[in-house]
């Protein structure tokens, strides 16, 4: 019984071990990679409030015993939707409103995610 509480218990701590480096790891392909972890927080705040939604709904869990979610991880298909989405705000505040120069376009909210999506994950058509 002692054994494999200490073997399993080996086994939790090379886990750990093998994971942490991996964490500091950014998988940023449309956010700026030098955003800080506030900002990409509050933006993520802002993605679950206008679509009605929970982190989950485009982060996978992460692996084993843990509540915790993956957010590095791509596995869940909608995140890259998300992507899509992200980039063509980018464009429409770029393009079409004006803005200060030296503002990053990744941050500009004159069009927002709740704009079209007002509380819903998936904004009727019509
Ligand atoms: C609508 C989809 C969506 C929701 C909801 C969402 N995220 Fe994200 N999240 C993304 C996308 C897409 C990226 C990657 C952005 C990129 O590629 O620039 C990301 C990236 C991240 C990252 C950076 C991961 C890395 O690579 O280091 C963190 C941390 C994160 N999200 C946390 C959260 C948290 C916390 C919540 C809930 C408050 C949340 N997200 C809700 C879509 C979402
Ligand atoms: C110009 C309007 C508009 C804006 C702005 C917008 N969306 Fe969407 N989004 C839609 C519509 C319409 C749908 C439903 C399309 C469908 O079902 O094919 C949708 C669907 C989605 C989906 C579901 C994916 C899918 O394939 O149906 C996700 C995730 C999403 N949007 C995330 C976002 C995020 C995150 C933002 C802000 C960065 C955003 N959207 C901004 C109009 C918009």
């Amino acid at each position: 019984m002692l054994a494999i509480g200490l073997l399993s218990c080996i086994i939790m701590l090379s886990i750990a071990a093998i994971k942490a480096p991996a964490q500091k790891d950014r998988n940023l392909q449309v956010l700026p990679k030098d955003i800080s972890d506030e900002k990409l927080d509050s933006i993520m705040q802002t993605y679950n409030k206008a679509l009605g939604v929970k982190c989950d709904f485009c982060h996978v869990k992460a692996k084993g015993f843990t509540d915790s979610l993956d957010y590095v991880s791509d596995l869940e298909p909608m995140k890259e939707e998300a992507r899509k989405m992200m980039r063509m705000v980018i464009d429409i505040n770029k393009k079409n409103f004006h803005y200060n120069k030296k503002d990053r376009p990744e941050y500009l909210n004159t069009v927002t995610c709740k704009t079209c999506h007002r509380g819903e994950p998936f904004p009727p058509e019509d």
